[in-house]
């Protein structure tokens, strides 16, 4: 697919600010996928360094809340401003994705790239942290980094020479996760 939005983005602005793989082109992969309106309040839960937050409220019109553990607010907030944004767009905040501070169904959907397998590999995270924080009918899209097929039972001497077997951890196959998500009752997996 082509990128029309990453590609609004400047390419050196975009490599300071991505911390593993491109997280704006994840990010619109997940976007053509769902049909969010502008105006709608969404999460970017684990922004980083703030630039898929800016590409959801700049590209699509998106009211976001960018939410981060590791990355500094008030730096988030000038990275924002020097595209153009303000906080009446983008609310960047330091929250720990196990203990959101928001109101039950206060988002219209939650968008997450390359950081949900920190903490969503808990069968209980999804419906009793996020679930309840989105309004009934909601999306919760979500790039997460992971395995074509699970190979943990006989894990392969290459992966070995640079992980360990419980950094291996973090990363499963569609199958494992969605057996994960499917203990979530009220989750339609699409
Ligand atoms: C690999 S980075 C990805 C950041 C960003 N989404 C991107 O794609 O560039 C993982 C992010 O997960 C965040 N993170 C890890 N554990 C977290 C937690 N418990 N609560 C909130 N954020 C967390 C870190 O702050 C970090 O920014």
């Amino acid at each position: 697919m082509g990128f029309p939005e990453t590609n609004h983005f400047d390419t050196t602005v975009v490599r300071s600010k991505i911390m593993g793989p491109n997280t704006l082109k994840l990010c619109e992969e997940l976007m053509d996928e769902a049909a969010v309106p502008a105006g709608s309040v969404v999460l970017d839960l684990d922004s980083g360094c703030g630039i898929s937050s800016a590409m959801l409220a700049r590209e699509y019109g998106l009211i976001t809340y960018a939410a981060d553990l590791w990355s500094d607010p008030s730096q988030n907030m000038r990275f924002l401003e020097s595209l153009g944004l303000t906080n009446r767009e983008v609310i960047p905040m330091k929250a720990d994705a196990t203990a959101l501070p928001f109101a039950h169904g206060f988002f219209d959907a939650v968008v997450s790239v390359d950081s949900y397998n920190y903490f969503g590999r808990d069968p209980e995270y999804l419906g009793t942290c996020l679930l309840p924080l989105v309004k009934s009918g909601g999306l919760i899209l979500l790039a997460i980094p992971g395995m074509v097929r699970d190979c943990h039972d006989d894990l392969p001497a290459c992966l070995l020479a640079s992980w360990t077997p419980e950094l291996l951890d973090y990363m499963h196959d569609m199958d494992w996760w969605r057996a994960i998500f499917e203990q979530t009752e009220g989750v339609k997996i699409v």
